[in-house]
């Protein structure tokens, strides 16, 4: 019989290796909280109930939790044992199966979570682990097995000896449980160890002296299972996932000439034939149409879209800005706050002056306008339709349709002719 799913995601402790002032399952790997991607995880897994335990600087990290997934509580951060029964409190009438996962460790994939929930359900197990061997091991917990190559019992990095030290197999953190099983041994958890923690990972001694089945299957990549503790950890997530979305995109019809400096946040969408030339950075929300050209050298910020067959060149800033197609941004140009037509060519070096030291100010420029290079446009200000602002001109009011505005400030050459 399918037993139901519960999953329990750990993350109320504190970033001490951080050493952060933000909660470390805030912390963003391509511009999105670690804990985002466990989440995903968990949704796609589609279990009956989810609780995600908080503690430390809750009110900011519960405003990421979806609804449909229990918050709970763990007000005594005293370790990962305490942090499950926190968990299992908000599941009292559940009955099946238990998966703990830590909110540090973003990467691992669906079908390891399957295959481990395949494998502990087939087997009638009561904890499986999630064990990956790595060439590193510090940092993690050792697995130790019996002579007979049975899981015997977890023992942290702090608290090992040389010789365990040497075991090359690790606790990934990642367990499942038929909860009956972890609800009832979890109070034989003793804080005996380096830290005075509750440790989770006690329970596996406890279990297997109490001859309950344990065990374990391997994680077939180790990049999948890794835990982020500090900031290099970070940095290496960071590298996984920027590789793994790059290649997305060259899968989509998406040239990226150097994936290598190319950093394209989580969540981007970038349409087919467009090419990013190398040492460009795309952060949240931005879109890209078709047969776009982006970079070298291009930062596009928050809440950027090009339209398709948008050029936005070499040294370009933009944020907060929607350009039309077939828009040139060619040269060195800092576009923000701003509502750009299609087929407008703006010239080297220009500059949309969004800031007057209070407020940030919204910039029009309608369709075919041509702005002269090296143009300062003091927001908020509308160029109207086919107008042409001369080299070097700042702008300081709206220019009308087909004027031509040149200067400093910028007075009105031609007026538009009315009605086209
Ligand atoms: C833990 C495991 C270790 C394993 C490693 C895998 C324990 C005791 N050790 O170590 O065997 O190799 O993960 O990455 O479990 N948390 C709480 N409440 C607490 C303490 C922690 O919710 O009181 C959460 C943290 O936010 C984190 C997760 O539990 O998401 C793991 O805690 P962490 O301190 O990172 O454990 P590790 O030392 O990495
Ligand atoms: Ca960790």
């Amino acid at each position: 019989m399918k037993k139901e799913l519960a999953v329990i995601i750990l993350a109320a402790g504190k970033s001490t290796r951080m050493k952060s002032d933000l909660p470390k399952v805030l912390h963003p790997i391509c511009a999105r909280p670690m804990l985002g991607y466990v989440l995903d995880l968990v949704k796609s897994l589609k279990p009956k109930q989810v609780v995600a335990v908080l503690g430390h600087k809750q009110e900011l990290v519960r405003k990421i939790i979806p609804s449909g997934v229990k918050i709970a509580i763990q007000k005594k951060l005293i370790g990962t044992a305490e942090a499950v029964k926190t968990g299992l409190s908000a599941l009292k009438s559940f009955k099946g199966t238990v998966l703990v996962l830590y909110g540090d460790t973003p990467l691992l994939k669906k079908e390891t979570i399957k295959k481990l929930l395949d494998y502990h359900l087939e087997n009638e197990i009561d904890a499986t682990l999630l064990t990956a061997y790595l060439k590193k091991p510090s940092g993690y917990g050792r697995i130790q097995r019996d002579k007979y190559f049975s899981i015997s019992s977890i023992v942290e990095e702090k608290d090992a000896d040389e010789a365990q030290k040497e075991i090359k197999e690790i606790n990934t953190g990642i367990m499942v449980f038929k909860k009956e099983t972890l609800e009832s041994n979890l109070k034989y958890i003793r804080p005996n160890n380096r830290k005075k923690e509750y440790y989770l990972t006690d329970i596996i001694e406890i279990l297997a002296k109490r001859n309950r089945l344990v065990d374990g299957i391997k994680a077939e990549d180790a990049k999948e299972v890794l835990g982020i503790n500090t900031r290099a950890e970070l940095a290496s997530a960071n590298a996984i996932v920027k590789k793994n979305i790059n290649e997305k995109f060259m899968n989509n019809g998406v040239t990226i000439l150097d994936p290598e400096s190319t950093f394209i946040s989580f969540g981007t969408k970038i349409g087919v034939d467009t090419v990013i030339y190398p040492f460009t950075v795309i952060e949240r929300g931005v879109r890209i149409g078709k047969r776009c050209s982006v970079g070298p050298f291009a930062h596009l910020r928050d809440n950027v879209e090009l339209k398709d067959d948008v050029t936005a060149g070499n040294f370009i800033e933009m944020v907060r800005a929607k350009i039309g197609s077939k828009t040139f941004v060619k040269h060195f140009s800092y576009i923000g706050d701003s509502f750009v037509g299609s087929n407008v060519n703006i010239g080297a070096g220009t500059v949309t002056a969004n800031f007057d030291g209070v407020n940030k100010n919204n910039t029009v420029i309608k369709d075919n306008v041509k702005i002269g290079s090296d143009t300062i446009i003091v927001a908020p200000a509308r160029i109207g339709k086919s107008a042409v602002t001369g080299a070097g001109s700042v702008i300081t009011k709206n220019i009308p349709d087909n004027a031509v505005a040149v200067g400093v400030p910028a007075r009105i050459l031609k007026k538009g002719r009315r009605n086209g």
